[in-house]
């Protein structure tokens, strides 16, 4: 069964990068963790940004005399509001520059950029230099010695392009080009190319579905405070009024924005241009830098596929679409495959009712599969282990989390699927009525789930709050459910060891706090066995820890868990 997969990568800055993001899931929790939601903060600070900078429109003069006044003004008669307001724009725009730089060096070293995911990393690259230009714009509207500063950088940066020449200098470091007109323009490029921004946002989450653009609240506010209260310890001022007559350095540099053209001072334009370009074209062709083959998508079969639409509701991608039915048969609808869209996660495959283990169809097939992966292979390969070793664990992993390769279990039957939420629940009844033990579930943590809904989706089937949702019954002390990403093989070596000590239901518990179904389901359990809730309470502190405040969960568990036939809400 070996399968083309998109793994998490192994390299060096891989494995620092995620014990870094763990370390920020210990300070933070891992909801309020800023590093795993570093788009869904870029986009809050572009909001603040916004926010703020319609407040300082109000009482900016856009008059090429009156432009840098009007902004020591506010300084000087309203610090607490107008001036207060400057400071957060500055800082909020400097946030999203530092953010959607940090989020892209993220998406780079876990490797999120090649196949499927191309459409996301294409349409990021022009806001790179969207942000960029509006932010320089932005110093140049203040019209001090710094925007002296910009206007002359961009001036020789811009005039070393072959055609352009000292005629687009002089357009800015001129008194007469200083004019009403060329502020009118630079406020209009401004603003313009912010509104650029949010529409290439748009298109930048077009393939996602439900696309994580809101931050979890406790982080929001963290970070609205922490802006609130920079502006107001460090306002953000004005240098002295622009004069043509003097040169414009040195200025205060704001590196976010300015690097470039501090770097067309050190060294020459022509300099910053090659790497200005180089960068953009690495970025550009790194999604086909990748050589491994894209594993195959998911395959409808529709003589097993009843339209139920749970692939539909479950996808991450948006690549399973529900259409009239094309063979005739009395259902309604079926599903159909955007092949391009697909990231062979098979998440599907454990929402399908059809992959179910029990049925008798020889060879097994359901209604929508992984062809490198299918349940027929998965069955064939749990009986046949679990005929070897009869009362093993069976672990079910994830391709992307913990790798169970290095888990070194002797009786232990190991299998790992491209997503946790590839496994449909009812092989977790397969395997105990085919003499497993138990079965341990291991799959990322909500947040590191490099297929976005997996480690949430495979939670609540479990939990039974979602279908198709394991039976109550089984949701007893020979399942349970860990969270281990990549590199924390640990976590699975040490929930082996616990052998039996812990229930299913109660380690679901913890991974889904807010959870009414999920709740009474558990707390039927806990009343059962009293003893076994207190030794849960102590051992799961730290999955306690890392689970806390799941608000995002709880809002979708809050949400009908049926299929719907109309496209995803927000939660
Ligand atoms: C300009 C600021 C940017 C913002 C605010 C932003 C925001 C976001 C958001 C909110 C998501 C959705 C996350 C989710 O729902 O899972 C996302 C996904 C993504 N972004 Fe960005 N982004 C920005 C720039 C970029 C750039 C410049 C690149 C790369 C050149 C990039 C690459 C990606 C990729 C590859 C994904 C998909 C991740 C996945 O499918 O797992 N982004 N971005
Ligand atoms: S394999 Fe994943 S991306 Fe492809 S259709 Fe199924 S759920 Fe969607
Ligand atoms: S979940 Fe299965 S049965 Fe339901 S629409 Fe999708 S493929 Fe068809």
């Amino acid at each position: 069964m070996t399968r083309p997969i998109h793994a998490s990568p192994d390299s060096a800055a891989a494995r620092a990068l995620r014990a870094l993001e763990r370390a920020g899931d210990r300070a933070f929790g891992a909801d309020a963790n800023p590093l795993r939601q570093l788009g869904a903060l870029a986009v809050l600070a572009l909001w603040i940004a916004i926010g703020s900078g319609c407040i300082v429109y109000v009482f900016f003069d856009t008059s090429a005399a009156g432009a840098h006044e009007s902004l020591a003004r506010l300084a000087r008669e309203q610090p607490w509001f107008g001036g207060l307001a400057r400071s957060i724009h500055r800082y909020s725009a400097d946030a999203f520059m530092l953010l959607a730089v940090a989020h892209v060096a993220r998406e780079w070293i876990h490797r999120r950029y090649a196949g499927f995911r191309w459409f996301s990393w294409i349409t990021g690259v022009p806001l790179l230099w969207l942000i960029l230009i509006a932010g320089l714009v932005g110093y140049w509207l203040v019209a001090d010695t710094r925007a002296q500063f910009v206007a002359t950088a961009i001036g020789e940066w811009a005039g070393a392009v072959p055609g352009v020449g000292d005629a687009m200098l002089r357009n800015f470091i001129t008194d007469e080009a200083i004019s009403d007109r060329l502020f009118s323009l630079l406020v209009f490029m401004h603003l313009g190319i912010g509104l650029l921004v949010l529409l290439g946002l748009w298109v930048h989450v077009q393939r996602l579905v439900r696309p994580f653009t809101q931050p979890a609240r406790r982080l929001a506010l963290g970070f609205g405070a922490t802006l609130a209260l920079l502006a107001a310890a460090v306002p953000a001022l004005s240098t002295a009024p622009a004069d043509l007559s003097r040169m414009p350095l040195p200025v205060p540099i704001d590196w976010f924005f300015l690097a470039p053209l501090v770097l067309v001072e050190w060294t020459s334009p022509a300099v910053v241009w090659l790497l200005a370009v180089a960068a953009t074209v690495l970025l550009v062709v790194l999604p086909w830098t990748v050589r491994q083959a894209r594993p195959a998508p998911a395959e409808v079969d529709l003589a097993q596929c009843n339209g139920c639409g749970r692939c539909f509701d479950d996808c991450p991608y948006g690549a399973v679409v529900l259409a009239p039915r094309s063979d005739g048969r009395r259902h309604a609808q079926q599903a159909v495959v955007a092949a391009d869209l697909c990231a062979s996660c098979g998440i599907c495959v454990g929402a399908c009712p059809s992959s179910n283990p029990f049925r008798s169809v020889e060879p097994l097939a359901t209604g929508i599969d992984l062809p490198e992966l299918p349940v027929a292979a998965l069955r064939t390969k749990l009986r046949d282990a679990l005929a070897a070793r009869p009362g093993a664990t069976v672990v079910f992993g994830c391709d992307e989390g913990a790798a169970l390769e290095r888990v070194d279990a002797p009786g232990v039957v190991k299998l790992s699927l491209a997503c946790a939420a590839q496994l449909p629940p009812s092989f977790v009844d397969y395997a105990l009525r085919h003499g497993a033990a138990r079965v341990l579930v291991a799959s990322c943590g909500e947040h590191a789930c490099a297929y976005r809904f997996g480690a949430r989706w495979i939670e609540q089937r479990l939990a039974g709050a979602r279908e198709p949702a394991l039976r109550a019954h089984l949701r007893e002390p020979r399942l349970r459910l860990i969270e281990a990403d990549r590199g924390e093989e640990d976590r699975v070596r040490a929930a082996l060891a616990a052998r039996g000590e812990l229930s299913g239901a109660q380690s679901i518990k913890h991974r889904g706090d807010g959870a009414e179904a999920l709740q009474s389901s558990v707390s039927s359990v806990v009343r059962e066995q009293p003893s076994k809730a207190a030794e849960f309470t102590t051992e799961n502190t730290e999955g306690a820890e890392k689970s806390r405040n799941r608000n995002f969960v709880s809002s979708v568990l809050n949400a009908p868990a049926g299929p719907a036939r109309v496209r995803h809400s927000e939660p």
